[in-house]
C-alpha cells in the first residue's frame, strides 16, 4: 500500500530515513471538517479516538494527552490519588529516552534508576528489589525498541511490594507478552504518538487504564487539575490533545493493521539479515513468548571490535542509512541529572548500550530494498575493516 511520506522521512535525503507519518485521506477529511465547525480544541474527534485506541487494547479508559511525556508525567501524578506524596519515587530503567526520567520529575516525584539488560535492554528485574525504600510508589518498565520487558518478574515484585506498575509503552504499540498485549498489563500505560511511532497524531500522547478512578483523575490532571466548573483540585497540567491531532490518529487507527504489518515484516527482515552479523552486533531478537512492536531496529557494537560507535555510525549516515543514538544511561550520561550524584560506572549496562548502539529505521515506507541496503552498508564497512560478513 502507498503511505503518504512525512517530514520525518524526507529529512536531509536519506536514502533509509528514520521515521515517517501516514496522514490518511480520512484524516485529512476530518481536520477539514474540523476546520470548518470551528470546534478544533479537544472534542468529539478525540473521544472517538480515545475509545478506539483503548478498544484496540482491550482496555476501559483512554485518556489522550499531548505527548508521550505528558502521558508518563500524568500517570506518575495520577499516582496522588492513592496516597503517594510529594518526592515519593518511581523506579525506571537507567536506560531510556530522557522523557521517561523528566516525566517523573514533573510530576514532582522522584525517579530511582535501575540498570538494565544488555539484551532486552530493558530494566533488570533482579535487581529492582534492592532499590525499593518505604517511598517507593510505582515500577515504571519501558518496553524499549518495542521489545516487552520481563513483566511477569515486574509484577510480582509489585505485588510483593505493593506498588504500582506504569507502563512506558511510547515504543511499544502492538508488542505482546506472552499472549497479553504490552499496554493491557500495569495499572497504567502511556503511548508516545509522536510523529515517528507506530500510531501517530504527529504529537500526542494516550494513557490506558481499566481503573475508573484513575481515568478520572487524569482526565482532570490533564486539564490543570480542574474538577467541577472552574474547581481546581489537583496540581494540573495543561496537555490536552486537539481535535486535528486525533484526526490523524483516527486515520492512523483504521490502517492500524497494515502499518504494524509493514512494520513487523520489515524488523523480521533485518533480524534475519543480522543474524549473520551476530559475532559482530548485538540486535533485537523476537523470542517465543513475546512479539515485539515494530518500532525500530537497534544495533550494539559487542566489546572488542577494532572500529567504535561514532566512526560506525559517521559511515553509515555517510551512505544515507538515518541513525539515532540507542538513549542515553538518564542518571550518568545526560547533564541535567548530574545534580543526582551518580556517576558513570554506576549502570555499566545502560552506558555501554549508549556507547555502543544505535537504532535505525523500519518503518511502514521503507521497502526491503532499502533494508537491503542498509545491510550491505553496514557490511562494507565491516569489510572495509577487515572482517569477514
Ligand atoms: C520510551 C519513551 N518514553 C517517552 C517518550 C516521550 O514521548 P513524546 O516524544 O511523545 O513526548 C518517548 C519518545 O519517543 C520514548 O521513546
Amino acid at each position: 500500500m502507498k503511505f503518504a511520506a512525512g517530514q520525518e522521512s524526507k529529512k536531509a535525503g536519506y536514502k533509509v530515513p528514520f521515521g515517517t507519518v501516514s496522514i490518511t485521506p480520512r484524516a485529512r477529511q476530518l481536520i477539514n471538517e474540523a476546520l470548518d465547525s470551528k470546534w478544533v480544541t479537544k472534542g468529539k474527534y478525540v473521544h472517538e479516538f480515545e475509545e478506539r485506541f483503548a478498544a484496540l487494547f482491550g482496555m476501559k479508559h483512554g485518556v489522550a494527552v499531548s505527548s508521550g511525556t505528558d502521558a508518563d508525567a500524568l500517570a506518575c501524578a495520577a499516582l496522588y490519588d492513592f496516597g503517594a506524596r510529594r518526592g515519593d519515587e518511581v523506579i525506571v530503567p537507567a536506560l531510556s529516552f530522557v522523557a521517561t526520567g523528566n516525566a517523573v520529575f514533573q510530576a514532582g516525584l522522584t525517579p530511582v534508576f535501575v540498570d538494565v539488560q544488555r539484551d532486552s535492554l530493558n530494566i533488570d528485574p533482579a535487581l529492582i528489589e534492592e532499590k525499593i525504600t518505604p517511598r517507593t510508589r510505582a515500577i515504571m518498565p519501558v518496553h524499549l525498541m518495542g521489545k516487552p520487558a520481563a513483566m511477569d518478574e515486574i509484577c510480582a515484585i509489585a505485588r510483593r511490594h505493593n506498588l504500582r506498575i506504569i507502563e512506558d509503552a511510547a515504543e511499544a504499540h502492538g508488542a505482546e507478552y506472552k499472549g497479553r498485549k504490552i499496554g493491557a498489563i500495569g495499572d497504567m500505560s502511556c503511548f508516545s504518538l509522536y510523529a515517528a511511532h507506530i500510531v501517530t497524531t504527529i504529537e500526542g500522547g494516550m494513557i490506558l487504564t481499566n481503573c475508573g478512578q484513575t481515568a478520572e483523575a487524569l482526565r482532570s490532571l490533564r486539564n490543570h487539575g480542574m474538577t467541577g466548573k472552574f474547581t481546581f483540585s489537583r496540581i494540573g497540567f495543561s496537555s490536552k490533545m486537539n481535535e486535528l491531532e486525533a484526526a490523524v490518529g483516527l486515520g492512523n487507527l483504521d490502517i492500524f493493521g497494515q502499518i504494524l504489518e509493514t512494520r513487523r515484516r520489515n524488523m523480521l527482515y533485518l533480524i534475519d539479515r543480522f543474524r549473520r552479523l551476530d559475532r559482530y552486533f548485538i540486535t533485537l531478537k523476537e523470542e517465543a513468548h513475546e512479539k515485539l512492536g515494530p518500532h525500530a531496529f537497534s544495533i550494539i557494537l559487542r566489546e572488542g571490535l577494532p572500529f567504535g560507535k561514532d566512526e560506525f555510525v559517521s559511515y553509515i549516515e555517510s551512505q544515507g542509512v538515518d541513525s539515532r543514538n540507542l538513549f542515553y544511561s538518564m542518571p550518568t550520561q545526560c547533564p541535567s541529572y548530574a545534580f543526582l550524584g551518580h556517576r558513570i560506572g554506576d549502570f555499566p549496562q545502560a552506558e555501554y548500550c549508549s556507547d555502543q548502539g544505535t537504532h535505525i529505521g523500519i518503518h511502514q515506507d521503507i521497502e526491503i530494498s532499502q533494508l537491503d541496503y542498509a545491510a550491505e552498508v553496514v557490511e562494507a564497512y565491516l569489510r572495509r575493516k577487515g572482517l569477514t560478513v
